[in-house]
């Protein structure tokens, strides 16, 4: 599946997307999502970071986001990524998670996190095996649609520590450059 950075083109498709994602889902974006005007700004770079779709056809399948923290950790970025619930375990989450990767060592940040919910079996694969580690673990730090409160993990990527690394897993080919 063809995985494109975020242009007004895609706005529609993408707010056709976010609709039908089950609310739990939409947690994981953490901005407003559902408002036109807050996607559209998205498209037009006015509300920072780098935003890639996976498309089928017309259709959204999967976004992913790239969104510097404010302040003191413009170093850091914070990635949110959420697949289609009728695509999932098709490759496209980790495809989208490595887009993510590649696209902040090359804009120069220095680290990467995300939040995963201590249960998603498939975050935590896709991101380990793209060199995130654990760093903080947030007991009961989430309340689900049931009540239920959940462990939150913060997982990262410290770009330089894992430099030979990101060589293994196909990076380098991405970005062009031999990282060996
Ligand atoms: C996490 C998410 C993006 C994964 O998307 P996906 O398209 O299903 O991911 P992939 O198909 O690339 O699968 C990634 C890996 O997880 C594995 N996996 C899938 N379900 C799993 C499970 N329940 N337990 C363990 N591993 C699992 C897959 O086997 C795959 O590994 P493989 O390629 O070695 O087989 C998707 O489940 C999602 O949108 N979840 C809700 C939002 C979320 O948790 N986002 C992450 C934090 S922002």
């Amino acid at each position: 599946m063809e995985v494109v950075e975020l242009e007004s083109a895609h706005c529609d498709a993408l707010l056709r997307f976010f609709a039908g994602l089950p609310e739990g889902d939409l947690t994981f974006i953490e901005e407003e999502v559902t408002d036109p005007d807050v996607v559209r700004s998205w498209a037009s770079g006015g509300a920072g970071g780098r935003r890639f779709v996976a498309l089928d056809g017309d259709e959204v399948a999967g976004y992913v986001a790239v969104r510097p923290l404010p302040g003191w950790s413009s170093h850091v970025g914070e990635v949110r990524l959420v697949v289609s619930p009728t695509r999932r375990g098709a490759g496209l989450g980790r495809q989208l998670a490595r887009q993510a990767l590649v696209t902040a060592v090359g804009d120069g940040l220095a680290k990467l996190v995300v939040e995963v919910v201590a249960e998603q079996g498939a975050a935590l694969a896709l991101f380990t095996d793209l060199g995130f580690t654990g760093e903080a673990l947030l007991r009961d730090h989430i309340r689900d649609r049931e009540g239920n409160l959940r462990d939150l993990m913060v997982l990262a990527h410290h770009v330089d520590e894992t430099w030979a690394g990101m060589a293994t897993v196909g990076l380098d080919e991405a970005l062009g450059q031999d990282l060996s």
